[in-house]
């Protein structure tokens, strides 16, 4: 992509990378992404906001000539500092090394570490402050956790126009810019939802926050740095209604208690299927199932991890330890929102049963509330150990849905 132009003055000048499919090794980006930066121009100064991804320096750097020589910035406004929007900016400083970079406290001690440079010149924003950059006046707002602590939005007065950054944005890529201009609506939409689930999701007070720190602008444009920009009486209304949606506040209707296992020879299942009956005769009303994890898909399993009141995880010992698909559910533990989940253990194993204990440290390592001691059985479980389950199961829903 070129560099496009926005409004007076106003220059998109980011990177198209159509051909992401995996983005921070966890995320799926089935329409790749983008990476958003603009160049401003006051009367006064020329302002960078958002830097780029190493990968495509060149191909950047040559989007900004089309404007002006990288020598003639003298800002560069880092709205939050992951690598995807601050890879570049070593480099960068090697073509301008005069740049000054406005940034959050938190952003401040990050870029430090991200370009290893003794000789930065970091202006920390406050919130509320103002920068002056002739005939326009930008606004810093701090908005952490949105979605590290160093993310802040910038907002450009004169022209209404929002700068973002992750807040509002997808990993989407097409090479038209303008959000009346998604070609395909319906994989623009899928991508906005699965990045908002997995960059925001975990925040949602903060996503709450962040709505209300803007809910006085009458923003024209939110610049924000993956996808397309957004448009008043386009995507803009309908993208923060759904963020507001998205983030409020919920509860269960009923207490969601699932039974999650892994078994080899049905032991270990067996004792899921007792623990789940006696979670419902303790509640009856309670939603509760049991789930083989390699029967079912993983992101299912993960929702439903994030969004119980509590929970049940068995497994067998292998090779002194859970078996790997358990470990894999609870590598989707929502690390923020889980402190003080209930959660129960169990599990059938033959020689040792190292897998209770291991499952233990994870969960209380993540905060949780995990029930009693782990309920352990050798080999094949006996009627008293079977009855034993289920009197568990009962103890552990009464103990926080009763
Ligand atoms: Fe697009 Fe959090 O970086």
């Amino acid at each position: 992509m070129s560099a496009v132009k926005l409004a007076e003055g106003l220059y998109s000048v980011g990177i198209l990378n159509p051909g992401l499919r995996v983005f921070d090794i966890v995320m799926s980006t089935e329409y790749g992404t983008t990476y958003n930066s603009f160049l401003l121009k006051g009367k006064e100064k020329t302002v960078l906001i958002e830097c780029s991804h190493l990968s495509f320096f060149d191909r950047y750097v040559e989007n900004i000539r089309e404007v002006c020589d990288p020598s003639a910035i003298d800002i560069m406004i880092l709205n939050h500092t992951e690598p995807d929007h601050t890879g570049a900016v070593a480099r960068l400083l090697e073509l301008n090394p005069n740049m000054e970079i406005y940034c959050s406290q938190a952003a401040s001690i990050y870029i430090r570490n991200i370009t290893n440079r003794a000789d930065l010149k970091l202006h920390v924003v406050k919130d509320g402050e103002t920068l002056d950059i002739g005939g326009r006046t930008l606004e810093f707002r701090m908005a952490p956790f949105l979605h590290w602590p160093d993310s802040m939005f910038t907002w450009l007065r004169e022209d209404q126009v929002l700068f973002s950054c992750d807040f509002l944005g997808a990993h989407y890529c097409e090479p038209y810019t303008w959000d009346y201009n998604i070609t395909k609506p319906e994989a623009y939409e899928a991508a906005f939802k699965g990045y908002y689930d997995a960059i925001f999701g975990p925040f949602p007070t903060y996503v709450q926050k962040g709505l209300d720190k803007i809910a006085d602008l009458d923003i024209k444009m939110v610049c924000n740095s993956h996808g397309p920009v957004l448009t008043k009486g386009c995507r803009l209304e309908y993208t923060k209604e759904m963020y507001a949606q998205w983030s409020a506040p919920r509860k269960n209707a009923v207490p969601v208690i699932p039974v999650f296992y892994c078994s080899a020879y049905g032991n270990t299942r067996r004792l899921a299927e007792r623990i789940c009956a006696g979670i419902k005769k303790a509640v009856p009303s309670a939603e509760t199932a049991t789930y083989d994890i390699i029967k079912h898909p993983m992101t299912e399993l993960a929702a439903l991890l994030n969004s119980c009141d509590g929970f049940a995880i068995g497994s067998p010992t292998l090779n002194r330890d859970a078996v790997p698909p358990v470990w894999i559910l609870l590598s989707h533990v929502d690390a923020i929102n889980s402190a003080k989940r209930p959660a129960l253990i169990f599990g059938s194993y033959g020689w040792s049963g190292e897998a209770a204990a291991n499952i233990k440290a994870r969960l209380e390592g993540l905060k949780m509330s995990v029930f009693e001691e782990p309920f352990r059985v050798t080999f094949v479980p006996t009627e008293e150990d079977y009855q034993k389950a289920e009197e568990l199961g009962q103890r552990f829903a009464a103990s926080f849905a009763g």
